[in-house]
């Protein structure tokens, strides 16, 4: 099919018409018989009416099988924070294809890629290169364990450290299983996981600093995890103060304050959001828009954990800072270090959460929009503002689904669970159309 009759697919699109994913549909029903469930990973067989089949993406859309062209707001799950398929991004990775793809050697573009990085985000005197979020959290885990001789880990409800059995608790717990909001029970997140990969688990409400408080002052904490602000369930902000007294009693107990920034990284400010916050953790994870699409992960923070690695604490990964990833890295973070293209999504961004607000405030329909013009939540059924994963649970999710498929049918591709990120390729044309769109949908709900 030509890119000619795709573009206007997708004009057609904001037009009103409704579009069609028979391809994709009849794509998915055969990759089933090979790809268990139809695909590679679990949070890709959410979206209704059925996975859809990709076939380029570029700027702020992607065009599917069908010849749809959509405008995109899935940014890849997060890393997507340029625009898709930046040819800046491009041509320093094709470029390294033609010099080295794997040697197990240094190279000078990953010192580099180092440099930018402990420039750009405050708690980094120090950083190691991954392939993904959830080993970059293991390895912070392990550093905080060696550091303190302790085994126990602070997580807290609705927070996600990655898909292994030693955090995979608590992630998305319903109410029917997770005890008590002051005490709750931890809650494994999926079949197969032994009850003993929870041992060392404590699951706390996020938010609450006297419980938190009163848990580390026990002493036999190794380290407190957490998104500082909580962006894969919603985009909830810390409350004030909660990060700073977070941040002392953690200093005061001996426990290793870790913020898991691996959405939050590169994408709400170009030090994340111990930038934005002004709170600095011991260890802090990134992933996602380090590298905007090509998987490299981090671990990062003070300069005496960290060498840690360099003695006892193993840390490995025959991919680690593999050339054409630390190509991706070092050509994102150029572009991101001075923080204009932050700014630029946030004055795009920040119109459209108020038109959001404004949309559903005249349909008369209770919504909620949280979180940072680069990635933000909305949320149907509730207004009041949400504190952490037990309020995330009130919104309707069911209404949800039925505004995210609609909007699908007339042409943006949003996710089902309220998430929205922004690149910098989504001018205010395309938020235009998208908001356009947006009433068109809200109308017929
Ligand atoms: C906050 C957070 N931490 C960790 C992870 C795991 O990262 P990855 O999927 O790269 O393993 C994710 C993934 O979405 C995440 O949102």
């Amino acid at each position: 099919m030509s890119m000619r009759l795709q573009a206007s697919r997708g004009i057609a699109a904001t037009e009103g018409k409704r579009l069609s994913f028979a391809h994709s549909a009849s794509a998915f029903r055969a990759a089933s018989a090979y790809l268990a469930g139809g695909v590679s990973s679990n949070v890709r067989s959410t979206p209704a009416p059925h996975p859809l089949v990709i076939e380029k993406a570029e700027g702020a859309y992607v065009v599917d099988a069908d010849g749809n062209r959509l405008i995109d707001y899935y940014g890849g799950m997060g890393p997507i924070i340029l625009g898709h398929n930046d040819a800046r991004i491009g041509r320093a990775v094709s470029d390294q294809l033609d010099k080295v793809v794997l040697a197990a050697g240094q190279s000078a573009i990953e010192i580099e890629a180092a440099r930018i990085f402990c420039k750009m985000v405050p708690c980094a005197e120090r950083v190691r290169f991954n392939i993904s979020g959830t080993e970059a959290d293991q390895a912070a885990l392990r550093i905080a364990r060696a550091a303190t001789g302790r085994t126990k880990v602070i997580k807290f409800e609705g927070h996600y450290h990655g898909w292994v059995d030693s955090v995979l608790w608590s992630n998305a717990p319903g109410l029917e299983d997770a005890g008590s909001a002051e005490n709750p029970t931890p809650v494994a997140g999926s079949l197969g996981m032994p009850a003993s990969s929870g041992a060392e688990i404590v699951v706390l409400p996020w938010n609450d600093l006297p419980l938190l408080e009163a848990r580390l002052r026990k002493g036999d904490i190794a380290a407190v995890i957490m998104e500082a602000a909580m962006c894969n369930a919603a985009a909830i902000k810390p409350r004030e103060g909660y990060l700073e007294g977070a941040r002392r009693v953690c200093s005061e107990t001996g426990a290793i304050l870790i913020f898991d920034e691996v959405i939050t990284g590169f994408r709400v400010a170009p030090g994340g959001a111990q930038q934005v916050f002004g709170v600095t953790p011991d260890l802090a994870v990134f992933a996602k828009a380090i590298a905007n699409g090509f998987p490299v992960a981090a671990v990062a923070g003070r300069a005496d954990l960290m060498e840690l690695c360099a003695k006892s604490v193993l840390h490995a990964g025959t991919y680690n800072a593999q050339p054409l990833c630390m190509a991706a890295t070092l050509a994102t973070l150029q572009l991101l270090q001075d923080g204009s293209l932050h700014d630029g999504i946030a004055a795009r961004g920040t119109r459209m959460m108020a038109a959001f607000t404004e949309i559903f405030d005249e349909k008369g329909m209770p919504a909620r929009v949280t979180g940072f013009p680069q990635v933000f939540h909305l949320a149907l059924g509730v207004s009041e503002p949400a504190r952490d994963w037990r309020d995330v649970l009130k919104s309707d999710r069911q209404l949800y689904r039925r505004f995210s498929t609609e909007l699908l049918f007339n042409g943006v591709r949003a996710l089902e669970r309220g998430v929205w990120f922004l690149s910098a390729a989504h001018d205010h044309k395309v938020v235009d159309d998208t908001l356009e769109i947006v009433r068109g949908v809200v109308k017929s709900l």
